[in-house]
């Protein structure tokens, strides 16, 4: 794990068993099947991350040896926000590992002649501003997505908030930081560019299609 440029918000999850996760991922050849299998797997390598800085309390347990004080998780509960459709692919992995987060979806398609975010859907906890927010959307490309889902997590009035994307742009990591510098972004790998569509280069191709095979 390594900061990104210099930018202690955004963290860089380089280890080597997610690189290597993500190569095969990147492949054009790989199924429909193994993406979706790798992209939870990573997300749950991810997850642990995240969460590296929550707090924990000291808690009495009896052991069958003896009674004694040991870690738990405290401070707040959690809440997975979910980018529609790719970020579906990231939830179904977190919560793998965070069986008891609450879930919100947020529905956002790209216009692709202004590659603007659209809403479509929006479904949050009520208690959203009581918990801490893990956006997840799989591909951080112009930013403007992320930048609008986490103005809607705000507006729900969560001030505890994540970001987290499989793979990243500079463009999109400049875009977040500006628009939101208190949202911690975590990524696999940064690409070099976005093309004119919109698209991450070399990056993997539409994560949405990929994932759910359409295409
Ligand atoms: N969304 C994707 O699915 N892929 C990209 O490269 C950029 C945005």
């Amino acid at each position: 794990m390594t900061v990104y440029a210099g930018d202690p918000g955004v963290i860089l999850v380089d280890h080597p068993l997610v690189q290597h996760k993500l190569t095969i991922m990147r492949k054009k050849e790989t199924s429909t099947l193994g993406f979706r299998r790798l992209l939870g797997e990573i997300a749950m390598l991810l997850a642990y991350e995240v969460l590296r800085d929550v707090p924990t309390e000291l808690v009495e347990i009896e052991t069958p040896i003896k009674t004694c004080m040991m870690p738990q998780l405290a401070g707040k509960k959690l809440c997975l926000v979910s980018v529609l459709r790719a970020g579906d692919g990231l939830l179904s992995g977190m919560l793998d590992i965070l069986p008891a987060a609450r879930v919100g979806h947020v529905g956002l398609y790209r216009d692709p002649a202004t590659l603007q975010a659209v809403e479509y859907f929006l479904k949050l906890p009520r208690d959203i501003d009581e918990r801490m927010a893990i956006v997840l959307d799989p591909m951080l490309a112009t930013g403007n997505s992320a930048v609008a889902a986490v103005n809607k997590v705000k507006q729900a009035g969560c001030s505890s908030i994540k970001f987290v994307s499989l793979l990243s742009a500079p463009e999109g990591i400049a875009t977040l930081r500006k628009a939101h510098p208190d949202v911690t972004v975590y990524t696999a790998a940064v690409d070099e560019c976005l093309n004119d569509h919109g698209y991450i280069v070399p990056g993997l191709g539409d994560a949405g299609d990929r994932l759910f095979g359409t295409k």
